[in-house]
């Protein structure tokens, strides 16, 4: 195999390994997430489902409920448990898809 070909290869690998672990993350923080919000974020009860915002919506929610710029009963509490990068990984995890 020419080395080039080898780089190549060795590149995808890498990149497609880094993806899988990034999706896992964010499939792993946002499990607990789905307790209220509903698997994949499709609620059944009174508690607003989040499959249905998009990313952006649901970062700056997340975003203004850790500030305590939003009133919540619940939720001000939970994002101040996430760091900034880790809310970003849950908002593309149950945001609408573009
Ligand atoms: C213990 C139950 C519970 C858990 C766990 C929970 N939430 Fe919530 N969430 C609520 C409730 C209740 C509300 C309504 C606001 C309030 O009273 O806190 C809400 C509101 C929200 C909203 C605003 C929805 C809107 O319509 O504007 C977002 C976004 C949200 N939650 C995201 C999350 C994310 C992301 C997680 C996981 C990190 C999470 N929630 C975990 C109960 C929960």
């Amino acid at each position: 195999m020419k080395q080039s070909t080898f780089t190549v290869l060795l590149m995808l690998l890498l990149s497609s390994a880094s993806y899988a672990e990034i999706q896992l993350n964010a499939t792993m923080l946002s499990l607990p997430c789905t307790g209220c919000h509903g698997s994949e974020g499709k609620s059944q009860r009174a508690i607003p489902s989040l499959n249905v915002m998009s990313r952006e919506q649901i970062y700056r929610a997340m975003k203004s409920f850790k500030n305590d710029q939003r009133h919540a009963t619940l939720m001000n509490r939970i994002a101040k448990g996430y760091s900034d990068s880790e809310l970003r990984l849950i908002a593309d995890y149950f945001g609408v898809k573009p």
